[in-house]
């Protein structure tokens, strides 16, 4: 009977989970997505390096990523403007020592993972870029609604000449 009433809830589930706001749009559907609808990137674990970056006023160390077509678009200097579909993702630690060296600053506690997603039309409002930020390694969206992208959209501004981006891609011979 148990068993019985366990897979009808499931059945239900399957029917009516892509109803739910969590699973409109492609993404890691097991965290959920940003108040402005984005989704957490599947496979961003496994994107290629652009950049690095080290902020001496809060101790923390980034590592900004990019998906295919943004790494595509900075290793051939197409980034003003980064095409559509590029997608920046920035993960952040705050700095930790090497216990067998300690002037090395390595990744420590992390803090956050942070994403741009370009689509020029989409995101025309915020210079076609969308912003999402997910907190901890519990990956808790930040924002309590989709305003929250005013603050990301503020801080990137003084950069507008740059497509709104900070990050300069790191030379590689
Ligand atoms: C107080 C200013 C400030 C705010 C607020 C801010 N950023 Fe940034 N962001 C920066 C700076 C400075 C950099 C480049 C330095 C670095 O690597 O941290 C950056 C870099 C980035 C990058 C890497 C691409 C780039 O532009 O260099 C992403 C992605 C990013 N931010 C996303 C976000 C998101 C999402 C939010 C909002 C949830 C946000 N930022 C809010 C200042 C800010």
């Amino acid at each position: 009977m148990k068993i019985k009433s366990n897979t009808i809830l499931l059945a239900l589930c399957c029917v009516f989970s892509p109803l739910l706001p969590h699973t409109v749009t492609a993404g890691d559907q097991s965290v959920p997505p940003a108040p402005n609808g984005i989704t957490l990137p599947e496979n961003y674990r496994d994107w290629p390096v652009i950049a690095s970056s080290h902020r001496t006023d809060n101790n923390t160390l980034r590592v900004i990523l990019g998906n295919g077509i943004a790494v595509t678009a900075a290793r051939s200097g197409n980034t003003n403007p980064w095409p559509d579909g590029a997608i920046l993702g920035k993960m952040v630690w705050k700095d930790a020592s090497l216990r067998a060296w300690e002037k090395a600053v390595v990744p420590g506690k992390f803090v956050h993972a942070e994403f741009m997603v370009k689509d020029a039309a989409k995101w025309a409002a915020t210079g076609g870029w969308g912003f999402a930020r997910w907190k901890g390694m519990d990956q808790v969206p930040h924002g309590a609604d989709a305003t929250f992208v005013q603050e990301c959209f503020g801080c990137h501004t003084p950069v507008k000449d740059n497509d709104y981006v900070f990050t300069h891609p790191a030379q590689l011979p």
